[in-house]
């Protein structure tokens, strides 16, 4: 089992289209998947199209007076299961402020699917909470989506400054470009110099209209637009991710 986590402290930056396209590509390849929607958005829930059933909710798994098994939902594809963000998921980092060794509580949580799945996604919210250091501490690889702009680069430097800070190892830390637009200078400067550290995979996924029309179609961009650039672009960056981490 390979956790892969979609996380940046910046918002709006492309985690949960990533998390929704990679999910679906690894599911495709045939490997056993779970996505885990973190984010009390449920935005990754919303694209897949899931509602919620388990009484309780998130809640109850963490408290775990529910097991993570009943969260669990089916997709509309083979061999991708998804546990959906609910109305607890709104508390779900203050539960875990509250609780006693919390930092690994969702890697203890996840444990227990060690033998059923192949690869599992979390899409989680922005920003640093005890929820940034479960999903660092649960997972194998914290991937970060960086939009090339300054602001983005900031906000990189002070990620890697809180994993030191938290003692989190830096190594699990890897990144991509997204909503790239290689017509801007900007992005072309910025892409050349971050691709000299060598934490960033080469394959980016570039500002595309069919990323965004996921919102209308509810589904990964390879479902509705499966010869397109975009669905081309997911693939590439998968394939790249998949033989760093495999
Ligand atoms: N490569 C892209 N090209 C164009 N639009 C994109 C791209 N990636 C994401 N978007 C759009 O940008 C918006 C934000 O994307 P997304 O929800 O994936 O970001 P996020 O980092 O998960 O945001 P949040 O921090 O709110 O969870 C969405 O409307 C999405 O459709
Ligand atoms: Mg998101």
């Amino acid at each position: 089992m390979t956790t892969i986590a979609l996380y940046n402290l910046k918002g709006g930056v492309g985690k949960t289209a990533c998390c929704v396209n990679f999910a679906y590509l690894s599911a495709a390849d045939g490997y056993r998947t779970l996505l885990w929607d973190l984010d009390p958005q449920g935005s990754a829930t919303f694209y897949y199209q899931v509602k919620p059933k388990l009484k309780g909710g998130i809640k109850n798994i963490i408290t775990q007076a529910s097991e993570l098994e009943e969260a669990v939902m089916e997709t509309d594809y083979e061999h991708l299961e998804l546990i959906p963000a609910d109305q607890s998921s709104r508390s779900l980092e203050i539960m875990l402020e509250e609780m006693k060794s919390s930092k690994k509580k969702i890697k203890h949580i996840l444990h227990e699917f060690r033998k059923s799945y192949d690869f599992i996604f979390l899409d989680c919210p922005p920003g640093f909470s005890v929820l940034t250091e479960n999903v660092v501490q649960a997972s194998d690889v914290v991937l970060m989506p960086v939009i090339p702009t300054t602001l983005s680069v900031r906000t990189y430097e002070m990620v890697k400054a809180y994993f030191k800070e938290k003692d989190l190892d830096p190594a699990k830390l890897a990144c991509f470009f997204s909503m790239v637009d290689i017509r801007k200078n900007m992005h072309n400067e910025i892409m050349e110099a971050l691709y000299k550290d060598k934490r960033f995979f080469q394959s980016y996924i570039p500002y595309l209209s069919d990323v965004e029309k996921m919102g209308t179609h509810q589904a990964p961009v390879e479902v509705f637009a499966h010869s397109s650039y975009a669905a081309q672009c997911y693939q590439d960056l998968w394939t790249e991710i998949k033989e760093g981490v495999l």
